[in-house]
């Protein structure tokens, strides 16, 4: 049963805007009844063998935003992404909202604040952000109410933002023939991501669901927009009442096959600082750094 106070009576209008170098979905999320809207997951683009970055990806949503007179409430991170780097801050500068991440990014900041061997000047608190969600913690979008639901297991900070009748799983969730995201990573795992997905599970039936990612698997085209229903029945990994041991044994170990993210070194430092570059060095530029034989 869902606990979470959803109303699925307000349907906000979803644009996608699908970054093909990362695989990631952006969402604009703009209430029915106003000109407010919220930003989930954007992304700053980086080139990574020349030590580039741009924001043509970030650029697309701020004219699409300013284009149809929409005041952005909230920009929102699912969770500390290791795959693409953040533009929150950069759309933040142009067109305002609250940043907003669950709370348990201080545990991701601690981890990373390690692996990267950050100074003290490096908040492990939180307080890059505007919000530090709670499980269940309520927010409006205009005329649309909103639900923050804590859903760890891939990492420890990952949130499901259930906004009207459209939630979005970050990567609790991918698509039927998806299955799920890994849980691998510091912090993360697969009994809890079980009992995550669950939670998902437990919203209404005709709940959409909108993917942080896709990959297209068998050829076929990308898509990012699911329900309820669908998941439970043909989840490749977890529909049609697959067991939690039975999950746990399939992740653990497809999890053990798998090669770093492209991007997770330059993802974690950039995100764990809720989308900011490392601060510069006395010589005025910034850097990334790599660390050797730790991750
Ligand atoms: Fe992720």
């Amino acid at each position: 049963m869902n606990h979470y106070p959803v109303d699925l009576s307000v349907k906000p209008e979803v644009r996608p805007f699908f970054d093909p170098a990362t695989n990631t979905i952006s969402y604009v999320v703009k209430d029915p009844a106003s000109n407010a809207c919220a930003v989930v997951d954007s992304v700053m683009d980086i080139d990574y063998a020349a030590g580039r970055i741009s924001y043509e990806s970030a650029d697309k949503i701020i004219a699409y935003v300013r284009e149809r007179g929409l005041t952005v409430e909230w920009l929102i991170e699912t969770h500390v992404h290791a795959d693409h780097l953040s533009a929150a801050p950069y759309i933040q500068e142009k067109l305002g909202g609250k940043l907003g991440i669950g709370r348990n990014i201080t545990i991701v900041q601690d981890t990373f604040g390690k692996v990267f061997n950050e100074g003290t000047e490096f908040q492990r608190d939180g307080s890059q952000f505007d919000r530090l969600f709670d499980d269940g913690d309520t927010y409006t979008v205009g005329g649309v109410p909103c639900v923050a639901m804590h859903t760890p297991g891939h990492t420890p900070a990952c949130m499901t933002h259930v906004m009207g009748d459209a939630a979005f799983v970050g990567d609790t969730l991918f698509m039927p023939d998806g299955g799920s995201a890994r849980a691998d990573f510091p912090g993360g795992n697969a009994e809890t991501l079980y009992d995550s997905i669950q939670k998902v599970l437990a919203l209404p039936d005709e709940t959409r669901l909108f993917m942080c990612h896709d990959y297209g698997p068998n050829g076929r085209e990308i898509r990012w927009e699911t329900t309820v229903a669908e998941e439970k029945t043909s989840n490749i990994h977890v529909g049609g009442g697959r067991s939690k041991d039975e999950f746990v044994r399939f992740r653990t170990e497809r999890d053990a096959t798998l090669d770093m993210p492209r991007l997770i070194i330059p993802s974690l430092q950039v995100n764990m600082r809720a989308g900011e570059l490392p601060p510069p060095d006395e010589s005025g530029k910034r850097f990334l750094k790599v660390p050797i034989n730790t991750l």
